[in-house]
């Protein structure tokens, strides 16, 4: 078949073979002196987690079989091979090199996912992105439901993968379903699977996503716009992990671990009776927030960062960083479409940029550099409350009066630096009562 081969008097031999060198099959013997073959499968396992083994039985009895795939052989060969085996010998040959191949590329992929998908690519140092991430810290090796809710582009998902891939379900599969993306009727079909005859195009069975999840996990992402029939269906999943494939009346238990997500306030869809308050209770075991980005001026810069770099290296990019008013700009924008927003732009500017200078504001979109650069620390409010209309009112005075004083009062002037017209500038003048003696 053209394999180089490798023969071993015994198991000692083979298990030092194994050790040194490369190999992608391992055909053995049961009875050999010292060791016999299916303790040679275990200890090779050890070795070689992935190593595809066919063990050749002397004994044709169907315990030796069941024994030697419960050593964990990939197959088993009874002797003496007779003519028209060689054939089967060959193809098992195919199969097990072509299963040892895949499994060691899954690993790497896996391994390649948890790196990518890992706490350390999720940047920002801001309080409140950190009190997020710790909490996913807490609870990614546990078994408990997560709702993770934000505004649109803050990193739900990112955070959801996170804390699969940080889990003890890492190596099994991360399944995720956008609820909102799939119209009512295929949705359920989709999470649950149907059978043959179902609906009309149902020309076969197929499983649904909590099958495919099973032993991982299931990421349901924009679960608010999930119609309430399937909430129902949905909340019996989370109760007891069984359900019945549409059309059907046989009842499947999975093991799951579920995600969930919305940009949705679930609050108000509960009191809209859009959205079931028990199926809310169920999900709401570990609430995290992504928190906007606009609340995290801080975190700005250092995605900018991170975006350039990787985009640099991904488009062949040449730009060198940020001018220092550039990033003032950037932080001080309210970025409506959050950390998403910010990743376009970066790669916009790196593709359209061609030069290999700063990021100056200039090149940033008008609606950015046009924006004044105002940093205000964001405000908390105090567990003891407050006075809306107090706090409010003395931020506005402060910043008329921070007007006033840069243009020496000149109220035209003023006006024009706060975007406001002269006559509501006079009047909030007047109603706070600032005057240039006084101050
Ligand atoms: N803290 C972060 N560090 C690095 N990249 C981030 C961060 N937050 C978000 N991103 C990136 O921003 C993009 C949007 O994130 P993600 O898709 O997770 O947001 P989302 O909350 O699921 O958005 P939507 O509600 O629109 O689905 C992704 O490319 C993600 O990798
Ligand atoms: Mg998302």
């Amino acid at each position: 078949m053209g394999h180089g081969v490798t023969t071993a008097p015994d198991a000692t031999e083979a298990l030092a073979i194994l050790a040194r060198e490369p190999v992608d099959l391992m055909l053995a013997d049961v009875q050999m002196p010292g060791i016999n073959g299916l303790e040679l499968v275990r200890q090779a396992h050890e070795i070689k987690p992935d190593l595809p083994c066919i063990v050749v039985t002397g004994y044709g009895t169907p315990q030796n079989s069941v024994d030697a795939l419960r050593a964990g052989a990939f197959w088993y060969l009874e002797k003496p091979f007779e003519q028209g085996h060689l054939d089967v010998v060959r193809a098992l040959v195919d199969h097990a090199i072509e299963l040892g191949r895949l499994k060691s590329e899954n690993r790497l992929l896996h391994k390649q996912l948890r790196s990518k998908y890992g706490f350390e690519n999720i940047v920002g140092n801001s309080a409140a992105l950190r009190g997020a991430l710790d909490i996913v810290a807490k609870v990614a090796d546990t078994e408990s439901t997560v709702l993770i809710t934000g505004e649109s582009g803050t990193g739900k998902e990112l955070i959801a993968r996170a804390i699969h891939f940080n889990s003890r379900r890492a190596d099994q599969m991360l399944v995720t379903v956008n609820c909102g993306a799939i119209p009512e009727e295929l949705l359920e079909s989709e999470l649950f699977g149907h059978v043959r005859g179902a609906f009309t195009n149902a020309v076969a069975n197929r499983d649904g996503r909590f099958l495919a999840a099973h032993g991982g996990t299931i990421f349901l992402d924009e679960i608010g716009d999930m119609s309430p029939n399937l909430q129902v269906k949905l909340l019996r999943v989370l109760q007891d992990r069984t359900f019945e494939p549409v059309g059907s009346s046989k009842t499947i238990r999975t093991d799951v671990r579920v995600i969930a997500a919305t940009n949705q306030n679930l609050e108000e869809a509960i009191r809209e009776k859009r959205f079931r308050e028990d199926l809310f209770f169920r999900l709401n075991v570990i609430p995290i927030e992504a928190p906007p980005l606009r609340e995290r001026p801080d975190d700005v810069p250092l995605l900018a960062h991170h975006f350039l770099e990787h985009f640099n290296r991904e488009r062949d990019g040449k730009i060198r960083g940020f001018s220092q008013d550039a990033l003032d700009h950037l932080a001080s924008y309210h970025w409506p479409g959050n950390v998403r927003e910010l990743e376009n732009l970066i790669e916009r500017l790196v593709v359209t940029h061609g030069g290999d200078g700063e990021i100056k504001p200039a090149d940033l979109p008008r609606q950015i550099h046009e924006a004044p650069t105002l940093s205000v620390a964001s405000p908390r409010v105090p567990a003891t409350g407050l006075s809306f209309r107090d706090v409010v009112d003395d931020f506005e005075a402060d910043l008329i009066r921070q007007a006033l004083e840069q243009t020496q009062w000149n109220k035209n002037r003023a006006a024009q630096l706060l975007g406001l017209n002269r006559t509501t500038l006079l009047e909030k003048i007047k109603k706070k009562g600032l005057d240039p003696i006084k101050h």
